[in-house]
């Protein structure tokens, strides 16, 4: 059985498919939740399933004592779902090809810093591009750019607002994630 941490800033619907995935699942349990926002909307999503949240400040993101938490919890994956902080190069040290990202946007386009949420569907939107979707990556140390695992992509109408366009690309981010983590997890042991 595998642990999972699941790193989330906000409202956490990402977080909630995730952990409904894996409730009764042989392969992985959500050993804990991590959140770097005590407001975040994740934290009275979660709290029905009984799962450990780790509120934390960008100290112990940074000094190495979240590092000493996970490894002490056995955690084998670390999931980020709008987790926003940078991970720091020490953390990657500590878990190489275990960390993993979604992001809402067809990357290498519409990503770095500051490119998260909105900011990507109204840029996406304003620029008339035809085409956006999602991609999950491994993490590195910048925002963004580590090796992609797995794109879809969603049309983009003329007449979509930004709203519609997250609304699609959400829907693509639930139907995928859970089970490309699945596959993550597969190769861990090869
Ligand atoms: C998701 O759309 C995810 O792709 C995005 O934050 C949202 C979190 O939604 N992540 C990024 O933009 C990372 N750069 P959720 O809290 O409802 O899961």
């Amino acid at each position: 059985m595998k642990n999972i941490a699941i790193f989330a800033s906000g409202s956490g619907s990402n977080a909630e498919v995730i952990v409904r995935h894996f409730q009764d699942s042989d392969l992985a349990r959500i050993a804990m939740i991590v959140t770097d926002n005590k407001d975040a909307g994740v934290i009275e999503r979660i709290k029905p399933f009984g799962i450990r949240v780790k509120i934390i400040s960008p100290q112990q993101l940074s000094d190495g004592s979240l590092i000493e938490s996970l490894t002490l919890a056995k955690i084998d994956l670390i999931v980020l779902a709008g987790f926003l902080r940078l991970i720091p190069k020490d953390m990657i040290e500590a878990f190489p090809q275990r960390i993993i990202n979604i992001h809402p946007s067809l990357l290498p386009d519409y990503g770095g810093k500051g490119m998260y949420g909105m900011h990507v569907h109204r840029a996406v939107v304003e620029n008339e591009e035809e085409e956006s979707g999602i991609t999950i990556h491994y993490v590195d140390e910048n925002f963004d750019e580590g090796e992609i695992i797995f794109q879809d992509t969603v049309e983009v109408l003329e007449d979509d607002t930004p709203e519609d366009l997250a609304y699609k690309v959400q829907q693509l981010e639930h139907r995928h994630y859970p089970d490309v983590i699945e596959w993550v997890l597969t190769q861990l042991d090869l």
